[in-house]
């Protein structure tokens, strides 16, 4: 089956931007200089540039099930040192979702097959906090808990790499954030997770995972 309607699509956004900007392409060719790595989920409703709103050539995207960083996943570790040894972002943005497929499966633990090896990292976060899980009354609130949490977990292990430790041991400007984002109003929400130096990491953490145990389920 022929995807010529993708084709048909491309040369009316090539040509739509080069009305708008006629050296839009003639910039990007030269260089790219993204201030931002994103690290989201694959699924399809999270396009990190549409929803912050940023033209191509401002953000580097790295993505995968569920927004996992795990410490021995080379590709998401060579996309962090490249971010952040050659193009110097100066923000790692990580970036989960309510209703996140990944994070119901694992919260499920039905089988799936290979994939249940990847979402045992979902698993060992739900673990870790069981306490602020065991908290929520119904299952949505542990969902979305467990949303929350998951990209706490991830905004700390990117915190943990040599590569954001090096950059931190040589003052670089580096700061780790974790949001989340809600699929039914496409809002963004700062999870209160924000560090700039190891010294932050454990506050910070502590403090976003103690907001995610009062935030209240309705306001989700
Ligand atoms: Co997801």
């Amino acid at each position: 089956m022929s995807l010529e309607h993708l084709i048909a699509n491309n040369r009316r956004w090539a040509a739509t931007a080069v009305q708008a900007d006629p050296l839009f392409f003639k910039r990007l060719v030269e260089q790219q200089s993204p201030k931002y790595l994103w690290i989201g989920c694959s699924d399809s409703r999270v396009p990190a540039n549409q929803i912050i709103g940023l033209p191509p050539g401002e953000v580097f995207v790295h993505r995968n099930i569920a927004n996992l960083v795990v410490h021995t996943d080379l590709n998401c570790l060579s996309v962090l040192q490249y971010a952040v040894e050659v193009l110097r972002v100066q923000h790692v943005i990580i970036c989960g979702h309510y209703g996140c497929g990944g994070v119901i499966a694992a919260h499920r633990g039905a089988p799936l097959g290979l994939i249940d090896n990847w979402l045992r990292h979902i698993q060992d976060a739900a673990q870790r906090h069981r306490h602020v899980l065991a908290r929520e009354p119904n299952p949505a609130g542990q969902l979305d808990r467990l949303c929350e949490l998951n990209v706490l977990q991830q905004a700390h292990n990117v915190c943990r790499t040599t590569i954001v430790q090096d950059a931190w041991r040589r003052s670089e400007p580096l700061t780790i954030h974790g949001w989340i984002y809600r699929l039914s109003d496409g809002l963004l929400q700062d999870l209160g997770f924000s560090a700039s130096s190891p010294s932050q990491v454990e506050d910070e953490f502590a403090g976003a995972i103690a907001k995610s145990t009062r935030r209240d389920a309705s306001s989700i």
